[in-house]
């Protein structure tokens, strides 16, 4: 096994779309990788200053997160590369469209399969560099395209990507392969 020293390679990482009004109601979007499951209704976003950060600010820190697909990687990744700080038609480009969420002061992005509807509980270790966002879900809304025929989310049908934080890469999620809680009971 060749070593490669300390590296926070979580394989892999998600594709987040942290979305927000500034405090004009305009709508933005940035895209964040360093976040993950908190706890049964939380999650954990490791955020840096933004606008986004500035928008949190001025919404109660409410916002939405949604999941970035093969479809929208180009904007997922555009809005992670441009500040609506310096491009104000930063949105335009994307060519996304929004409505307010029906539960949190945040835009929901009708181009992405599926929405988290987040309020901000509180900040971990804040300093000049950001803090760590621990934010309750709220509601969870899936565009209706993407039900199974039991109504639920169906992720296999969302073309979801992840972030491949070793070479820097968007990957294509694959196939459902297994069961989980539940193919390993065969070696019981
Ligand atoms: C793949 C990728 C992952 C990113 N992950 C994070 C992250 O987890 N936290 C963060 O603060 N910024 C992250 N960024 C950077 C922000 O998305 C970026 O600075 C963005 O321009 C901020 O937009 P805003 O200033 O309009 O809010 C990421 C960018 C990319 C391309």
């Amino acid at each position: 096994m060749k070593s490669f020293g300390s590296k926070p390679w979580m394989l892999p990482q998600p594709v987040l779309v942290i979305g927000t009004y500034n405090e004009n109601g305009v709508a933005n979007a940035m895209n964040a990788a360093w976040g993950g499951t908190w706890d049964m209704h939380e999650i954990v976003i490791s955020l840096a200053p933004h606008a986004t950060t500035r928008n949190l600010e001025a919404n109660g820190g409410e916002f939405t997160v949604s999941f970035a697909t093969v479809e929208t990687m180009v904007s997922a990744d555009y809005v992670g590369i441009v500040s609506a700080n310096n491009t104000p038609d930063k949105m335009e480009r994307t060519g996304w469209t929004c409505e307010k969420a029906p539960n949190v002061n945040a835009p929901v992005f009708k181009q992405l399969p599926l929405t988290m509807e987040c309020r901000m509980k509180r900040k971990i270790d804040e300093s000049d560099t950001g803090y760590y966002l621990v934010a309750e879900v709220v509601n969870v809304l899936c565009d209706e395209q993407y039900l199974d025929a039991d109504g639920n989310p169906d992720v296999s049908k969302m073309n979801l990507i992840a972030y491949e934080p070793v070479a820097h890469k968007y990957i294509a999620l694959g196939s459902v392969v297994g069961d989980a809680f539940s193919c390993g009971k065969q070696l019981k």
